[in-house]
C-alpha cells in the first residue's frame, strides 16, 4: 500500500508539475502552489479530493492542523477548499533548498479521520540578484602584475535553479576581466584579474560596474559599483631639479645666511615627503652649513674662512619616504672678504748701525704676508717720508729695509723707521711695525778747538805753575769717539824743549806755566797744540797758542853814555864861544822793559848852575841854556835822573861834568886841580895809550865789517826778493819805541857800548820772524833745521852787528875826541 502510495504520489507530482492541479489521493493528498500567491488563493479542493461530503466536513469540523509555526494555508470547510491564508515566500521557507513543500494533516471528527496534505511550493524568479554592498572598495598598489586576482563579494540571488544566480558582468574591461569560477556546491565565485598594469601616476582611480543577472525569465539583475583606488607605490625616486648648483657664499657670512635651496621632485604622489641631507659630508661641511631637511635651504652655520676653503663641493641627497633617493651636488665658491690684515714679521734685524754704513745696507729682512687674494692680498709696503731708508722687495713676500742716503750720528742718533704694509682691499687694511733702529758712532769727526788760535797774556815773573789759559776741543762723536786728550806738540825754544816752559793738563786743556818767565828774555811764543780723540784710530786737530809775556817795570833805565866809573873825570868841553842852544852831549839810555815801561823821560836834577843847561825831557840832549860868558866857571856837574814810564817808575842817575874851556890844558888843569893823583896818573898814560890802539884796531875792524856788510845785504836782498819777496826784511820798530830811546841814538850815529846785549835788541826783531824760527826748530829735520838757522842767524846777526857797529863807531868817534884830549893833556902834563 505504502508503495503504492509512493508511487502514485510521484506520479502526481509529475502530473501537477504539468498540469497544477489538484489530484485526490486517498489518504493523502499533495498539492503543488507556486510561492507568493495571495493570500485567499486556492490551492485544492479537499472534498473533491479526498472524496468528503461537505457536510461531513462541517460535521466532522474538519481543520487543519500543522505542526510548525505559521499556517500558510487554511480549509475553507463550506466549500472543502484550501487556500492561502499568509504569504508564502519560498526563500524563507526552504532557503536554498530547490525542493520545497510544507505539509499538514486534515484532521475530521466523528469518526476521526486523519488525512495528510502535502504542498509544493513552487520557486518564482521573485528575487534579483542582490551584492551585499552596492559599492566595493578596492585598493590596488600600481605594482600589482597582470595576472593578479582580486576576489569580489558575490552577489545573492536566493531565487533557486534557474531563477538564482548565472553569472556577473564588468564594465569597463580596460584593466580587469572577470573570472567566474562555479564552486561544487554550484555557487559562483567571481574574480577580478588584472589585465594590464595600473600606473597611479596615470589614473589614480578606477570605476567599474559588476553586474549580477540571474536566469529568470524575466532576466533580473543586481549591480555594484567598483571602485579601485590604484595604490601608489614608490616606484619613483625623488629628482633633483639641476644635476648640480652652483652659488657662491662670502667668507665670515652670519650664521644662517641663506646660500642656496635644494630642490627635488618625486612623481610619486605619496611620496612627496622628501627630505634632504648632505651625503656623508666631512666635519668641515657639517660644521660650516647646514640643510633644511625639508625645505631644502641650505645656510651658513659656522664660520667660512676663504683663506682655509675657497670652495666646498657638497653631496647632497634627497630622499622619499620610500627610501628611493637622488643625488646632487652644490659647488659653493668662497669669495674672499678682506678680512686679514697684512702680517709684518721681522726676519732679521740688528739693531743698531755704524753711521759710516754705505748705501744700501741691509738694515733688516721683513716678510709681510696677507692670506687674502686677489687685491686684498696685495701688499704695499712703505716707510715714513723724510727717512734715509727705502724698502726693497726681494722676492715674494721679502722685502729688505736698506739705507738710502748716507747716516750720520752727530746729527740723527736713532731712528724710529715704521713700516706701513697695506693691502689692496676696499677698504684697505694695514698693519705697522716699528723698528728703533740706533746709530752707532763712528770715529769721524776730528776734535775742533773752538778757536783756530788762542792768545793768552802772563806777566812776567809769574809764579810756576800758574795757569794761563785753557783750551777746549769738542768732539762730535761720541763715547770714547768724543774723549779729548791734549798735548803740546813738542818743539824747542831757545834751545830748551817747550815743555820745560809750558805744561797742559792732558783732560782739562788747561795749560801751566812751568816756570816764571821774563819778560826782557822771553817776550812771546808760540805752541801748537793738539787735541786727539779716543778713537781708533784716533783723529786729531791743532790750535796755535800764542803766548804773550807782558812786561813789568822790573828793570830801570840804563845809562849806556856817558859812562860812569867810580872816578869819572870823563867830561864834556863847552867852547866859551858857545852859542845857545849848543848841544853839549846827551845822555844815552835804554830801559829793557817796554812800552810805558821803557817810556824814558829826563830830567836835571841837579846843576851848578841851573841856568846854563837844560835837559831834553824826550830825548836826553843836554844843551846850552844861554850864551856862556867868560864869569861861568869852567866845572859844572850836571846829576840827570832818567826816569821811566811805569807804575811804579824806576830811575836811574847819572852824573855829566862839563867843561867849559877853549882848551884841553885849561880843562885839564882845571879838573886836576880838584882830582890829581901821580900813581893814577903813571897808570892812566899806559891805559890810554893801550885805549887809543884797541880803538884804532876797532875802528879799522869797524869799516871792515861795515863793507862786507854792505855785500852781504845787497846779496840779501837779492835773495829775499827771489824766494820770498812778502816777507819783511826791513826791521819793524813798534811807534811807542820811536821816542827818546835807542832810535834817536842811531839818528845820531852815537855808538853804544859794548854792554848793550844782543838778546835785547833781538827781540825787538819782528815776531813773525822770532816765531818762523822757533818752529822751523821745532819741526824739520835736524840738519835743515841748523842750515836754516844758521842762515836766518846770520842775516839777523850781521844785521845786529852792523847796528852794534854803527853805534860803536859812533861811540869811538866821541871818545877819540876824548881820548885824544886826554892823551894831550897827559903829554904836555909829563
Ligand atoms: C722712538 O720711539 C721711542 C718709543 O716710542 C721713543 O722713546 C723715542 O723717543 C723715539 N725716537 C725718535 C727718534 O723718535
Ligand atoms: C798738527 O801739528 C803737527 C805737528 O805740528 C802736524 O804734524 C800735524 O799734521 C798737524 N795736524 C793738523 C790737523 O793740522
Amino acid at each position: 500500500m505504502r508503495r503504492k502510495g509512493f508511487f502514485q504520489t510521484w506520479l502526481l507530482c509529475v502530473v501537477m508539475a504539468l498540469t497544477v492541479s489538484a489530484h485526490l489521493v486517498e489518504g493523502q493528498i499533495r498539492y503543488t502552489i507556486p510561492e507568493e500567491m495571495t493570500v485567499g488563493s486556492f490551492v485544492g479542493n479537499i472534498g473533491t479530493d479526498l472524496g468528503l461530503e461537505p457536510k461531513r466536513l462541517v460535521s466532522g469540523k474538519a481543520r487543519v492542523f500543522t505542526t510548525g509555526d505559521s499556517e500558510y494555508v487554511g480549509l475553507d470547510r463550506e466549500k472543502g477548499h484550501l487556500i492561502v491564508k499568509e504569504r508564502i515566500d519560498r526563500e524563507q521557507l526552504c532557503g536554498e533548498l530547490s525542493a520545497c513543500s510544507t505539509s499538514f494533516n486534515v484532521i475530521l471528527e466523528n469518526p476521526i479521520e486523519l488525512y495528510r496534505v502535502n504542498v509544493d511550493i513552487l520557486d518564482i524568479n521573485d528575487n534579483s540578484p542582490v551584492f551585499p554592498r552596492g559599492e566595493i572598495e578596492i585598493e590596488i598598489s600600481e605594482l600589482a602584475p597582470p595576472g593578479a586576482r582580486f576576489s569580489l563579494e558575490s552577489a545573492i540571488d536566493p531565487d533557486v535553479g534557474r531563477n538564482t544566480l548565472q553569472t556577473y558582468i564588468l564594465h569597463p574591461t580596460d584593466n580587469f576581466n572577470l573570472n567566474i569560477q562555479s564552486r561544487a556546491d554550484g555557487s559562483k565565485n567571481v574574480e577580478m584579474v588584472l589585465q594590464t598594469a595600473l600606473d597611479r601616476e596615470q589614473k589614480t582611480n578606477h570605476y567599474l560596474t559588476l553586474t549580477a543577472v540571474d536566469g529568470g525569465k524575466p532576466q533580473r539583475s543586481g549591480t555594484a559599483k567598483i571602485h579601485i583606488l590604484v595604490l601608489d607605490v614608490n616606484d619613483n625616486a625623488p629628482v633633483f631639479s639641476q644635476s648640480s648648483y652652483k652659488t657662491s657664499v662670502v667668507e665670515n657670512a652670519a650664521k644662517g645666511t641663506f646660500v642656496t635651496t635644494v630642490s627635488a621632485t618625486d612623481a610619486d604622489e605619496t611620496n612627496y615627503n622628501i627630505q634632504y641631507y648632505f651625503e656623508h659630508p666631512s666635519a668641515t661641511v657639517k660644521a660650516l652649513f647646514t640643510i633644511d631637511s625639508e625645505s631644502g635651504e641650505v645656510s651658513v652655520k659656522g664660520e667660512i674662512d676663504y683663506e682655509k676653503h675657497k670652495q666646498f663641493k657638497i653631496k647632497v641627497t634627497a630622499k622619499d619616504h620610500g627610501g628611493l633617493t637622488d643625488s646632487s651636488e652644490i659647488l659653493i665658491d668662497v669669495i674672499d672678504a678682506n678680512d686679514i690684515t697684512p702680517k709684518i714679521t721681522i726676519m732679521s734685524f740688528s739693531g743698531a748701525l755704524p753711521e759710516d754704513a754705505g748705501l744700501g745696507t741691509v738694515v733688516a729682512i721683513i716678510n709681510i704676508q696677507d692670506l687674502d687674494s686677489g687685491d686684498n692680498g696685495r701688499v704695499t709696503c712703505s716707510l715714513d717720508r723724510d727717512l734715509p731708508f727705502k724698502i726693497e722687495s726681494s722676492l715674494t713676500n721679502d722685502y729688505s729695509l736698506v739705507t738710502d742716503s748716507t747716516l750720520d750720528r752727530e746729527q740723527t742718533q736713532e731712528y724710529n723707521i715704521t713700516i706701513t704694509a697695506a693691502d689692496g682691499g676696499s677698504p684697505p687694511l694695514s698693519s705697522k711695525e716699528t723698528l728703533t733702529l740706533k746709530i752707532s758712532d763712528v770715529n769721524d769727526h776730528a776734535p775742533q778747538f773752538q778757536q783756530q788760535t788762542y792768545n793768552a797774556y802772563v806777566l812776567e815773573n809769574n809764579s810756576p805753575s800758574v795757569s794761563i789759559i785753557s783750551v777746549k776741543a769738542e768732539d762730535a762723536d761720541w763715547g770714547p769717539n768724543a774723549r779729548v786728550s791734549y798735548f803740546v806738540a813738542g818743539g824747542y825754544l831757545n834751545g830748551d824743549p817747550l815743555t820745560s816752559y809750558i805744561s797742559i793738563n792732558s783732560d782739562s786743556g788747561v795749560i801751566y806755566a812751568v816756570k816764571s818767565f821774563d819778560f826782557e828774555q822771553l817776550k812771546s811764543f808760540r805752541i801748537q797744540v793738539k787735541a786727539q780723540d779716543g778713537g781708533s784710530p784716533p783723529l786729531s786737530s791743532n790750535t796755535t797758542l800764542n803766548i804773550f809775556i807782558q812786561d813789568q817795570n822790573d828793570n830801570a833805565p840804563q845809562i849806556l853814555y856817558p859812562v860812569q866809573t867810580s872816578s869819572s873825570v870823563v867830561a864834556e868841553m863847552v867852547p866859551r864861544s858857545a852859542d845857545v842852544g849848543y848841544l853839549v852831549t846827551k845822555v844815552v839810555a835804554v830801559d829793557v822793559d817796554s812800552g810805558q815801561n821803557a817810556w824814558l823821560s829826563y830830567k836835571l836834577q841837579k846843576a851848578t848852575d841851573r841856568a846854563l843847561f837844560e835837559v831834553g825831557a824826550q830825548n836826553g840832549e843836554i844843551r846850552t841854556v844861554r850864551q856862556v860868558t867868560d864869569k861861568d866857571a869852567v866845572k859844572h856837574r850836571l846829576t840827570v835822573v832818567v826816569e821811566d814810564n811805569g807804575q811804579p817808575s824806576r830811575s836811574a842817575t847819572v852824573i855829566v861834568n862839563v867843561a867849559v874851556a877853549d882848551s884841553f890844558p885849561e880843562v885839564i888843569s882845571e879838573f886836576t886841580n880838584f882830582n890829581h893823583d901821580t900813581t893814577y896818573s903813571d897808570n892812566l898814560t899806559f891805559y890810554l895809550i893801550l885805549a887809543l890802539a884797541v880803538v884804532s884796531v876797532l875802528f879799522i875792524f869797524s869799516l871792515i865789517a861795515i863793507i862786507s856788510v854792505k855785500i852781504y845785504r845787497w846779496r840779501q836782498n837779492r835773495l829775499f826778493y827771489k824766494s820770498a819777496p812778502n816777507l819783511p826784511v826791513i826791521p819793524y820798530y813798534p811807534p811807542v819805541y820811536a821816542d827818546g830811546t835807542l832810535q834817536r841814538v842811531y839818528n845820531y850815529e852815537m855808538c853804544g857800548t859794548t854792554d848793550s846785549r844782543m838778546s835785547d835788541i833781538k827781540f825787538v826783531r819782528p815776531y813773525s820772524q822770532n816765531t818762523l824760527v822757533n818752529m822751523s826748530r821745532a819741526g824739520t829735520v835736524q840738519r835743515e833745521k841748523k842750515e836754516q838757522e844758521e842762515e836766518d842767524d846770520l842775516s839777523l846777526e850781521v844785521r845786529l852787528f852792523f847796528t852794534v857797529l854803527t853805534d860803536l863807531a859812533f861811540i869811538c868817534t866821541r871818545c877819540c875826541h876824548s881820548v885824544q884830549c886826554y892823551v894831550l893833556v897827559c903829554l904836555l902834563n909829563s
